[in-house]
């Protein structure tokens, strides 16, 4: 165990703090959460732990909208990031103003947002879903006869609408590390490897979703891995999952979607910018200075929570 662990592992103690970690960050961090007495999970698992553990600090490591989800979720507690910059494509492209315009504009239809968004577009929403949830989710308002307005990723949106048939109005944004993936390449990828099983983040367009075996949350993924009986997987999601892969299938081959294609700029880089911003040596400073705390309005938050609590119901 390095210096900088048994330095993070004392500050978390001496402060009742917990560490909660997402997939996609450095494999290190994912680790020391676990040894640690708190988790690595999807954003879903990651909210309701944060809800229910005892600590007094939660930190986040992962982007802002899990640590804004955690303090919305436990506003008593002290909820730090280890990065105030690390953001998501998909909350920045769904600014509450235009949002809320919208909703507005379509007050017929129930608001159903992802987890990834700002506090504020959660306020907004009438659900606030994950990736892991959405589908079941939707199917449910739809056996109730409602029709929905879905934001704020289009892969997502389409994917479930296409699942469900329900009917969606959608908001045009997008993950910046999923829409890399390339359907041709992984088509020509699979010709090399045909016992493989592509599994696929429904965060990807749908040419990447309709060449998948499984489709899912990154806990649905890790899953597949461990379960399935197939010996060789072709994943399309951040390549910070690999790390908990190969710890749950060691003797499996995982490989990596391609991202090369036509309007490429590399081969395989599908790793969110900023889950890389999360790091050992910022998470001891944020613990140490107390640094990067997550801030929300009590009336945004309380409203917030409605949204979300109601997915924690959902899915008990
Ligand atoms: P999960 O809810 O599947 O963990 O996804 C979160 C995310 O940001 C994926 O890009
Ligand atoms: Fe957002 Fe995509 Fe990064 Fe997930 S991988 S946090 S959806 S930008």
């Amino acid at each position: 165990m390095s210096r900088i662990n048994d330095q993070i592992k004392a500050q978390l103690k001496a402060k009742n703090a917990v560490l909660v970690a997402h997939y996609y960050v450095d494999g290190a961090l994912q680790d020391l959460a676990e040894a640690s007495g708190g988790i690595v999970s999807d954003s879903l698992e990651m909210a309701r732990f944060g809800q229910n553990c005892e600590a007094d600090i939660i930190v986040v490591a992962g982007v802002k909208f899990m640590g804004e989800t955690a303090k919305i979720l436990s506003p008593e507690k002290t909820v730090l990031v280890l990065d105030a910059g690390a953001t998501c494509s998909l909350d920045q492209d769904c600014p509450i103003d235009a949002f809320s315009k919208f909703c507005d504009q379509h007050s017929d239809r129930v608001v159903v947002v992802y987890a990834n968004t700002s506090a504020a577009v959660k306020a907004r929403a009438d659900w606030v879903v994950t990736s892991g949830s959405a589908l079941n989710v939707v199917k449910h308002l739809k056996d109730q006869g409602k029709k929905i307005l879905w934001a704020p990723d289009k892969h997502l949106g389409n994917y479930v609408q296409q699942q469900t048939h329900a009917d969606m109005l959608i908001w045009q944004g997008s993950c910046i590390v999923h829409e890399r993936f390339k359907a041709d390449a992984l088509a020509n990828l699979k010709k090399h490897h045909p016992q493989a099983a592509v599994l696929v983040h429904p965060e990807s367009p749908q040419s990447v979703v309709d060449l998948a075996d499984v489709v899912g949350s990154t806990t649905a993924l890790i899953n597949a891995v461990k379960n399935r009986k197939e010996q060789t997987f072709i994943i399309a999601t951040d390549n910070g999952i690999f790390h908990k892969m190969r710890a749950v299938a060691p003797h499996k081959t995982l490989i990596e979607a391609p991202t090369a294609g036509q309007g490429a700029d590399c081969e395989s880089c599908a790793h969110c910018e900023w889950m890389a911003m999360n790091t050992l040596e910022n998470c001891l400073s944020t613990l140490t200075t107390g640094n990067n705390e997550i801030k929300i309005d009590a009336f945004i938050n309380q409203k917030a929570k409605k949204s979300i609590q109601k997915l924690l119901d959902f899915t008990a």
